[in-house]
């Protein structure tokens, strides 16, 4: 298996570590409750797609790395979080396209089809959430 496949699936294992601890914080810490619910079902997504990953890692006789830190900035406003989110989001549909072409066997590319449509609707979901945000908060 390629080193460069493996290195893709590590560096976006770290990515859904970001994603991960980011809504996770974020649903805990809002209180409207669309927002909380859909941050807690994108948290829940994010770890399989984690787990997901390093199942990949270990089948093809990688290392999964593991984060030094949690790697989440704060902010005191939810708005800039949710804005780096959806090009965040954006960027992790990019990364399982590339990931997904490189992958040898039916099997391993439907389970990156459906991570990529998980992707996606949280792109799409967090783009509606920035929205109704937007127009509560300014
Ligand atoms: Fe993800
Ligand atoms: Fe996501």
């Amino acid at each position: 298996m390629s080193d460069m496949l493996l290195s893709y699936l590590n560096k976006q294992l770290h990515s859904e570590y970001k994603a991960m601890y980011t809504y996770m914080y974020y649903a805990a810490r809002e209180n409207h409750p669309r927002i909380k619910s859909a941050l807690k079902k994108f948290y829940d997504e994010e770890q399989q797609h984690a787990v997901m990953l390093m199942e990949f890692i270990f089948r093809m006789g990688g290392t999964p790395e593991l984060p030094d830190s949690i790697p989440i900035e704060i902010h005191d406003d939810i708005l800039p979080a949710l804005v780096l989110s959806v090009a965040e989001e954006e960027s992790a549909v990019q990364m399982y396209k590339m990931i997904r072409s490189l992958m040898s066997s039916d099997e391993e590319r439907s389970i990156i089809d459906i991570t990529i449509a998980q992707e996606q609707k949280h792109h799409e979901v967090l783009g509606s959430i920035l929205t109704l945000a937007k127009s509560e908060l300014l």
